[in-house]
């Protein structure tokens, strides 16, 4: 994203195909089981041998119940699903590095049990949530959604998630809350990315929503993926999913929900609002200023190369969401 030079930004986004063939046959062989316990999660295995530190491991034991009532939610893309060692190894995690490999390398030490979500601001029921109080009481749902980041790249995951309304409705937000606003966790002792200058970001990452984004019924809070709980770099133990935004909208390890009155600083749009609006709706018709959206690669490639693909508007949910935005200008509000 930003702190790139365009000049590095193509070729950091393109993985070479071999680099994928010899991933999937490090993974095949006995070897994965070495790699897995590297990234703390493998989907079928649970248990200390895999877990990257104990409190994944317990976490793992916390959420088993919930997990294996997962139902099959609404708004789910039949599609092929990206495969897992992809979701696991090309990421962006900043708090982690800025490389789509340094998450997978640097989330494993991340604390993840105990989780606490501080909600305040204009709601009835404010206070520090234990996250398996708040995921136990929830039905969790199964949701194949595409993830299409601004860089242009995309995927298909299965996530576990809850409706964030459903939530929300805990809280008792007021007529004040017209936005919410959220917060990942601040911790540089665990997350190297936030000890260094590189980045150019003012931690702890910021994202927000507009009331009625965050009450429909596609966004969810995502406790897993692949039927398991969300590995670290995935944004364990619980992020935000809004599939017809950019993917930076979906900000992973939330430790804080505050229900505001006017739209919230956020990260990106801090740090380039040319480049990143607040909004940040998947929209082909506009560009951002150094690449066209009109196109994406769906990873992984193929044998002949990366898999490009048109962009949908609202990343092709424009059937649920457009009406959300009746009478904006997109290419303002973007
Ligand atoms: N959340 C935090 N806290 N830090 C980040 O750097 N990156 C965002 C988003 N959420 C990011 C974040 C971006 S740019 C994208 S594309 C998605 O996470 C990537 O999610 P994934 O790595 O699980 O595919």
């Amino acid at each position: 994203m930003l702190i790139k030079k365009p000049e590095d930004f193509y070729p950091s986004e393109i993985t070479p195909e071999s680099v994928y063939l010899d991933r999937r046959k490090f993974i095949a062989s006995g070897s994965g089981v070495v790699a897995a316990s590297a990234f703390g999660w493998m989907p079928g295995f649970s248990g200390s041998a895999f877990a990257a530190n104990a409190s994944v491991n317990i976490w793992q034991q916390k959420m088993a119940g919930s997990l294996s009532k997962v139902k099959p939610g609404d708004f789910s893309t039949n599609e092929d699903k990206t495969p897992l060692e992809d979701i696991l190894q090309y990421n962006n995690f900043y708090e982690f590095g800025t490389g789509k490999s340094d998450p997978s390398k640097n989330a494993g030490k991340l604390e993840i049990h105990p989780w606490t979500v501080k909600v305040d601001g204009e709601c009835d029921k404010p206070g520090n949530y234990a996250l398996e109080d708040l995921v136990k009481d929830s039905q969790l749902e199964e949701r194949i959604y595409r993830l299409r980041c601004v860089e242009a790249w995309s995927m298909v995951i299965p996530w576990v998630g809850i409706p964030l309304a459903s939530l929300i409705k805990k809280f008792q937000p007021n007529s004040n809350a017209k936005y919410l606003a959220f917060e990942t966790l601040y911790r540089p002792e665990q997350m190297p990315g936030q000890k260094s200058p590189f980045s150019g970001i003012d931690w702890p990452y910021r994202e927000g929503l507009r009331i009625d984004e965050a009450m429909h019924p596609l966004t969810i809070a995502a406790v897993g993926l692949y039927g398991q709980t969300l590995p670290n770099q995935n944004g364990a133990p619980i992020r935000l999913v809004v599939p017809w935004k950019y993917g930076f909208k979906s900000i992973k390890s939330i430790v804080r929900i505050s229900f505001v009155e006017k739209m919230p600083h956020t990260t990106w749009s801090d740090l380039a609002p040319q480049e990143y609006g607040f909004y940040a709706n998947v929209n082909p018709n506009v560009d951002h200023p150094r690449w066209s959206q009109k196109r994406e690669r769906r990873l992984p490639g193929g044998f002949l190369g990366p898999k490009r693909i048109d962009t949908q508007m609202f990343n092709g949910y424009a059937d649920q969401v457009a009406s959300l935005y009746s009478g904006m200008d997109l290419k303002k509000y973007y």
